[in-house]
This record gives structure tokens, sequence and C-alpha cells, in this order.
């Protein structure tokens, strides 16, 4: 088997790329290496999951930008068998601040790469990541209690693939993401592709280089062990539904392997596996025995109160379901922080 994944230096396509080394399957990286640059990092982020990669013969790495057809097509190769398509501009802030960029990269790169993949492999299977915020502001509808440190939906388990993506609020990046979602699916009903479009939550693990701007799980690790300030936009008691990286690369490959006809599924650590901003804190606080220093500021757009997903249909047709808890996958991502603190 030889697989592409875009991305690959990222905290999702690192974790593809190390789970199928592991497996002795063929991976090609493509990555541009944009993710300090697109958030200003003067630090290596990504290129430390490069190096990181270098190790695994069966790997090969690719510097290229998914929106070049040359770049994608000498990835390729002669084909492959399957794509994880991760290379994207993943920040919501960011994509309000260069919309033309954010768009470029979600939305244009995709269908770069999926009409790569046309023309090069059609019996490749595609698995792309898409997100939550396709829902937008429609999931702020859902009647809420709150609770002394947390929100609550009042009478739903979690969102299902069946809420509204149109007629609501999203951010360019939940707009440039959803172009890429429904590219997705045509490319499937239109040319045949076999793809699957993941819509994620909150994911998480080693190797997640988080700045305010994105990836908050790691970068209140990264904050409270380097003694940096966090902002919370908002009250805290917004909360989130957490999968560990490791978990989500099982669900993508019990797609890949498996001969599911073309389909989109909500994914996430499910209502198991809740938290809220002010519960990490107090998490992080206790695990590690620092004051946490933070000041709150407004909302930010389009931040949903609530989002957790309902997992079911994932677990159902995928025979899935996340093995690392919320703690288990908590404690190895302070670990790791802990152990690399020069990274930051
Ligand atoms: N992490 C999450 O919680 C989450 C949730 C929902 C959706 N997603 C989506 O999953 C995907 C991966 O997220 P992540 O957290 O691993 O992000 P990440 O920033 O860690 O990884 C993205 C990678 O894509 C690369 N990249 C960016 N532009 C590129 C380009 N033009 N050409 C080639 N490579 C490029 C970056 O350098 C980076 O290595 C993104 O598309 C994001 O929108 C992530």
């Amino acid at each position: 088997m030889r697989i592409l994944i875009t991305g690959g230096a990222g905290l999702i396509g690192s974790s593809c790329a190390q789970y199928y080394a592991k497996k002795r399957v063929k991976v090609v990286v493509l990555d541009n290496l944009m993710r300090s640059k697109l958030f200003s990092y003067n630090k290596k982020s990504v290129e430390y999951n490069w190096q990181y990669l270098e190790k695994f013969k069966n790997i090969t790495l690719i510097k290229g930008d998914v929106r070049k057809e040359k770049d994608v097509l000498k990835a390729l190769g002669k084909g492959v068998d399957a794509v994880i398509h991760t290379a994207g501009q993943p920040g919501v802030p960011s994509s309000v601040r260069m919309p033309l960029e954010d768009f470029s990269i979600n939305a244009f790169g995709t269908l770069n790469v999926l009409e790569c993949v046309r023309k090069r492999c059609k019996k490749a299977v595609f698995v792309y990541c898409s997100t939550n915020k396709v829902y937008g502001e429609n999931v702020d509808n859902i009647p809420l209690r709150k609770l002394k440190t947390r929100y609550m939906f009042k009478n739903l388990p979690g969102i299902t693939e069946n809420m509204p993506t149109d007629l609501t609020g999203h951010t360019p990046y939940g707009v440039s993401k959803l172009a890429g979602d429904l590219y997705t699916q045509e490319y499937a009903r239109i040319y045949g592709l076999r793809s699957a479009v993941f819509r994620m939550s909150c994911i998480y693990g080693q190797r997640q280089f988080g700045f305010e701007d994105q990836g908050w799980v790691a970068w209140f690790a990264i904050a409270c062990l380097t003694n940096k300030k966090i902002t919370i936009y908002g009250n805290g008691a917004q909360v989130r539904d957490l999968l560990y990286t490791h978990d989500l690369v099982r669900a993508y490959d019990q797609f890949i392997q498996g001969n599911h006809n073309s389909d989109v599924f909500n994914i996430g650590g499910g209502k198991q596996n809740t938290i809220s901003l002010i519960e990490f804190i107090a998490y992080l606080e206790q695990i590690t025995g620092k004051k946490i220093k933070c000041k709150f500021r407004d909302w930010r757009p389009s931040d949903q109160k609530v989002y957790i997903s309902d997992i079911s249909k994932a677990e159902e047709k995928l025979h899935w379901k996340p093995l690392i808890t919320i703690e288990d996958g908590l404690n190895r991502l302070i670990k790791w922080v802990q152990e690399n603190k020069e990274l930051f």
C-alpha cells in the first residue's frame, strides 16, 4: 500500500504518517511547512515534526504546496492507494485576518488535490479533514444550560451529521473548509472517487504546536509550563469534545481499509470526553502545581458555546470508538510539553 498525506508535518498529518510508517506502509508526505508563517511564529513548529519523520525509512518527505498541480502530481508519483488531505490553514482568527490566503489553501488547495487524484489515480480513497465549524452558528440555536464551570446542551447528547450548514454565520475558515467538504462529496458523486469527510471537533496530541489562535489544548499546556499568560475569550465555560490524534487516525484507517461507500462523519471524543476551558485550566493547575495567569476578553466571532460531536454514525459504520480517555490523552500531551519546553 502507498499513501499520500498532505500537510504531513502538522499535528494530524504527522500522526497519520507515523501510524502508517509503523505499519510498514509506503508513506509520502507533502507539506510546505507554512504553519509557522501563517501564525507568525518565530520558532520551529512543524519543522520539528518534519525532522521527527525523517527517522522513518518508509516515509518520503516532499516539500511542496497543495495549490500547485506539479507539486501534488510529484507527490502522487505513479499513483497511490489512499490520500489523507490534512494540509490546511487551520485557524479561525487567521482566516478573518487573511481570507484570501485561507480560501486559497483550504478551498482551492483541496480542489487541486482532488483534481490531481482524479487525473492520476481515480481509485485512491480520499479522506478530507473537515471541521465542526461547517455548522457555524446553527449550533448556537440549541438550548443550553449553564452549570458552574461549563455550558451543556439541554436535551441533546451531541451534534449529528444532519445539522444544517446553511443560513448561518461561519467565519471565513468555516466557509473555506465547507467548500473543501462539498467538493470532496461532489467528487465522490460525479467522478466516483471513494471519499470520506470527517467533520472534526477538537483534535489534540503530542507534537501539537498550539498558539493562542489555534490549537487551544496544546496552547494552554504550553503556556502553563512556560509561565505565559492565557487570554480566555468569553467566560471560559465553552465546552468541546476532545479526540486524541491516534484515535482519529484509527477512524481514518477503518474507512480506508473497509469497503464503505463515500460518506460524511462527525468525529471527536464524543460525550464521554468533554471539557470546558476553565475546567482544563483547573486540571493543569492540579497536575503541575502551578498557578496559571488568565485574563478574560470578549467572545470571539462564531465561537460556539458548546460543541460535542455525536459520534454514533462513525461508531456504527466504521466499527470504531475512541480508546484514549481525556485524562490519558491530556497527560500524554502535558508530559510531551514538559519534556520539550525548549521548543516553545
Ligand atoms: N486540530 C484540530 O482540532 C482540527 C479540527 C477540525 C479540523 N481540522 C483540520 O484538520 C487539518 C489538519 O489540522 P492540524 O491541526 O493538523 O493543523 P496543522 O497546522 O498542525 O497542520 C497543517 C499542515 O498543513 C501544512 N500546510 C498549510 N498550507 C499548506 C499548503 N499550501 N501546502 C502544503 N502544506 C500546507 C502546514 O505546514 C501544516 O504542517 C486542517 O485542514 C484543519 O482545518 C483540525
